[in-house]
């Protein structure tokens, strides 16, 4: 499928095939902690294919990979959106045993060729993350800070210093980190 760059993932009716990363283990651990909680900003990890490929729920939706996008991408109601959705699955993850001695469990690749967007009526809206092999127990405050180059933060009008920060710290902020990014 476009928008990605590491793994081969081909579509297959309601599912998605991908290559198990090393970090599989603990990826899988982690959509099944989501499906338990209902939570549908992630895809359902279905089981492995007679390949050994993993199976996972597609998300319907737009996948933003092309370089120029609608302005609804990043418009400051989606940029609140993808930091609510932050928001949720860290909490869903903190105290875990997936946390470890960490506070929560970091997506460490948010962008938006791995963000699902669909309208509901107002215009493109985040609603899903994909794409979580680099997952790992961390901080807050690292993802607020390693979203702050991501363009799902920083679009392409924000090359301006105090548009840029803006959005930052309106990211942390909404995110509920206390520290927001340092530039
Ligand atoms: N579960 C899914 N539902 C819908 N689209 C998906 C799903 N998984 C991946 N995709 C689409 O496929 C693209 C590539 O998948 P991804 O898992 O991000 O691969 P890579 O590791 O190569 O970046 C994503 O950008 C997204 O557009
Ligand atoms: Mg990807």
């Amino acid at each position: 499928m476009p928008g990605g760059f590491v793994n081969e993932v081909v579509r297959d009716g309601d599912t998605v095939r991908r290559f198990q990363s090393p970090n599989a283990a603990f990826v899988h651990a982690l959509l099944e902690l989501f499906a338990q909680h209902s939570w549908t900003g992630a895809p359902r990890f279905l089981g492995l294919d007679s390949a050994g490929k993993e199976v996972l729920s597609f998300v319907p939706g737009y996948a933003p990979w092309e370089p120029v996008q609608p302005a609804d991408v990043s418009c400051d109601e989606s940029l609140a959106a993808v930091a609510t959705l932050v928001r949720q699955f860290h909490d869903l993850t903190a105290g875990t045993i997936l946390a470890g001695t960490q506070q929560v469990v970091c997506h460490n690749d948010l962008s938006p060729k791995n963000t699902i967007y669909r309208d509901f009526g107002h215009g493109l809206r985040p609603i899903a993350f994909v794409d979580w092999d680099l997952a790992a127990p961390g901080y807050a405050s690292t993802t607020s800070r390693t979203c702050a180059g991501s363009t799902s933060i920083s679009d392409h009008r924000s090359r301006t210093r105090p548009r840029r920060s803006r959005r930052c710290e309106c990211f942390a902020m909404l995110m509920g980190s206390s520290r927001g990014p340092t530039w």
